[in-house]
């Protein structure tokens, strides 16, 4: 460093005892401060420094007084002076006011320590499968021990395999029996009414022998206690060469023993669905009073709950099937009106309302 740029450096210096003079020294204290209320961390020393510089009787506001009493060649250079402290002063204050919100932060969570144990008894609720799925899992765990394969369909299908496949061509009488929703402006897809749709697709896709059991939702328009507009299904078929209804009527009656137990009985009403001949109704004993006649049953002793029947020839030659070489029998029941006889449930929509306090009772594995 040379003598010559040392003295430029001083000729541009306020001179000593001027305002801008003490501006300078403010700033340079300022500085010193900032860093001490860094050191402290406290929200109120931070606003303890902006009192002392920008309060009434701080020292900025003293300097601006004193700037009054200023002569006239001085008062520009410390008018600037003093205003660019203050600016600076100001800035800085804010920009601590912020540290200091975060400073609050990390105190507290100093101050409490994390306690990362659990008590051993804490009650953490599991929720629980729906009564639906633990009846349909329990349902084709049945048919899979009794030998049979599991197959999916699709909800909106076509009215092919919903009806006219199934023998119920598109002016039949028998399509009145399910009300049915059509999807609109495409007359010939529709919400399933049955889970049938399914031996339609399968018979098209996989080669006899069959043994399939088909679970799903069907749709049907009708809402009261004991229908609901969505439900599920359960079909079961079995095709090959020497179907009988023997051996319908003794999967039925094993299948239900072994969901309801050894000593339930079922029954097959002469009934008439289009696509099976002979066709029945299924019932079963009543679960409430065993036979005895009750309320729940009408005092029949038992209770209707799906369909069934020898597959009508009609319905294998819709698929191209030899009906004279193959025969076959189908049933098919409703999945929640097992879980309303096997849980013992008196409305069938308490099933699809959501609510914690009844499904809370059902356990989570079976
Ligand atoms: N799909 C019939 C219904 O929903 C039930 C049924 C299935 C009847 C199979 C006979 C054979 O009403």
């Amino acid at each position: 460093m040379d003598h010559t740029e040392h003295i430029d450096k001083q000729s541009s210096a306020p001179l000593p005892g001027t305002l801008a003079e003490r501006a300078a020294a403010e700033a340079a204290a300022f500085t010193t401060a900032v860093a001490a209320t860094r050191v402290l961390r406290s929200p109120e020393s931070v606003e303890a420094l902006r009192l002392s510089y920008l309060g009434r009787k701080g020292k900025i506001t003293a300097l601006l007084e004193d700037l009054r009493n200023c002569s006239k060649e001085e008062r520009p250079a410390a008018g600037k002076a003093v205003n660019v402290l203050k600016q600076t002063i100001e800035r800085e204050i804010e920009l601590l006011k912020t540290e200091a919100g975060a400073w609050q932060v990390a105190a507290k969570l100093a101050a409490t320590p994390l306690d990362i144990h659990l008590p051993v008894d804490a009650w953490v609720p599991q929720g629980s499968l729906h009564p639906v799925t633990l009846i349909r899992r329990e349902i084709l765990g049945e048919f899979r021990r009794l030998g049979f394969t599991v197959y999916d369909g699709p909800e909106i299908d076509y009215d092919f395999y919903n009806f006219s496949s199934l023998n119920m061509p598109s002016d039949h009488p028998a399509r009145d029996m399910q009300d049915t929703f059509y999807i609109k402006e495409q007359d010939h897809l529709l919400l399933r009414t049955q889970t049938s749709n399914i031996q339609i697709h399968c018979l098209l896709n996989e080669k006899p022998p069959l043994r399939i059991v088909a679970p799903g939702r069907v749709f049907r328009v009708d809402s009261d206690p004991t229908h609901t507009p969505m439900f599920h299904q359960v079909e079961a078929f079995v095709v090959d060469r020497g179907i009988t209804f023997a051996h319908m009527k003794g999967t039925i009656d094993a299948f239900m023993k072994a969901v309801f137990g050894a000593n339930m009985k079922t029954r097959l009403r002469p009934s008439y669905f289009p696509f099976v001949e002979p066709g029945a109704e299924l019932d079963l004993q009543c679960v409430h009073c065993s036979g005895k006649g009750c309320r729940l049953c009408k005092q029949t002793g038992w209770l209707e709950v799906g369909g069934c029947g020898m597959i009508h020839p009609n319905v294998f030659e819709s698929v191209e099937y030899d009906s004279e070489a193959y025969t076959g029998f189908a049933f098919g029941f409703g999945i929640d009106r097992m879980a309303m006889l096997k849980y013992k449930l008196d409305d069938l929509r308490t099933l699809f309302e959501g609510s914690h306090s009844f499904l809370g009772h059902f356990p989570i594995f079976t």
